[in-house]
């Protein structure tokens, strides 16, 4: 028997890649729903594999489904991200909020049915704080939790409401005082995240990976924000490693349901320059997409995970230098090995 059932949505987006191959190495049984059918690679660590209106977080045939399996960890990763919302704002809503929704209730009923509380991990992002101008964004570089909480984008709303909606869970389905309620939920608030092994789809972070994708490629690369912006970031190692961290995290041990991390925030242009010097034919320019810059602009340039560092030990592994040179570069450059060889 497997020590555990772990639920994992949205399996086959770029996080689920790298959280399964995490979590398949700690003999976990693996439940992975999607709405379109998984990459072999993906479904072959996995106990079960949902797709179509099964594995569609909106639907009831999701929730029914899952209920097959003694589940005792979520991560919900299924959602729409940031670019891709601002295009389609009702739809985004619909698969963000509604989707959240249905996976809280999912945990609250397989609480109450194996009576034991159930871990909800939530990607929540940077995208839910906002400024109104740069000079504001400027003047609070490293933002706290609790602080300027005014979302510019349908994401960051989204977001931000489902953090709220599993506060809510967490306290209102209680079982008697005292005990840990049916649905312990736990969110990170993540930084722009950049893999070797996969692109994101959709995201307004996605300049930083699509400049070093191309750049391995032996591409040139148009990037669609000035080279002065500036937000977090994170080597997705860290990301899966943050969210096993505090899904293990003892609940006597969290302050509080919603944690920022940190781990570098350089410029467009930094890393432009940085990515330039790994491969010197990299050939970088700017051409400013107004709607997505606006997007960026919004978002905080850095944050203050105290919260984190002293309640869960958070630490990134990779500093800015050890991201590239230990991580990224060698990875990617395996990847690509083929490309540049022809
Ligand atoms: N990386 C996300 C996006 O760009 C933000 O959390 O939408």
């Amino acid at each position: 028997m497997p020590s555990s059932w772990i639920l994992v949505t949205g399996a086959g987006g770029e996080m689920g890649h790298a959280l399964i191959h995490a979590l398949s190495q700690t003999g976990a049984a693996i439940v992975a729903t999607d709405l379109r059918p998984l990459p072999d690679g993906i479904a072959d660590s996995c106990a079960a594999v949902l797709t179509g209106p099964e594995g569609d977080v909106t639907r009831t045939e999701f929730v029914q489904s899952a209920l097959r399996y003694p589940i005792e960890r979520i991560f919900h990763l299924a959602a729409v991200l940031s670019t891709a919302a601002e295009r389609d704002p009702v739809r985004a809503h619909h698969i963000n909020v509604d989707g959240t929704l249905n996976v809280l209730e999912l945990a609250h009923q397989l609480g109450s049915e194996h009576q034991r509380s159930i871990r909800v991990l939530f990607p929540s992002t940077i995208a839910v704080y906002g400024f109104a101008s740069l000079e504001e964004k400027m003047r609070h570089v490293q933002v706290r939790e609790d602080q300027a909480l005014q979302p510019q984008t349908l994401y960051g709303i989204a977001k931000l409401h489902c953090e709220r909606l599993g506060e809510y869970y967490a306290r209102y389905y209680r079982r008697l005082s005292g005990e840990a309620p049916w649905v312990d939920f736990r969110a990170i608030r993540f930084p722009g995240l950049i893999s070797a092994d996969t692109l994101p789809t959709g995201g307004t972070s996605d300049y930083a990976p699509e400049m070093l994708h191309a750049a391995a490629q032996g591409q040139p690369y148009r990037c669609f924000v000035r080279p002065d912006t500036q937000i977090p970031f994170m080597a997705m190692p860290d990301g899966v490693r943050a969210l096993l961290m505090l899904a293990d995290a003892d609940r006597e041990q969290l302050s509080q349901h919603v944690y920022n991390i940190g781990a570098f925030a350089p410029t467009a242009a930094d890393l432009a320059q940085t990515i330039a010097g790994y491969f010197p034919g990299a050939t970088i320019s700017f051409d400013v997409d107004q709607r997505r810059q606006a997007i960026v602009d919004s978002w905080c340039a850095d944050v203050d995970d105290t919260a984190a560092r002293q309640d869960w030990g958070w630490m990134p592994q990779y500093t800015y230098e050890r991201a590239f040179s230990e991580y990224l570069i060698p990875a990617i450059k395996h990847r690509y090995a083929n490309v540049l060889a022809s």
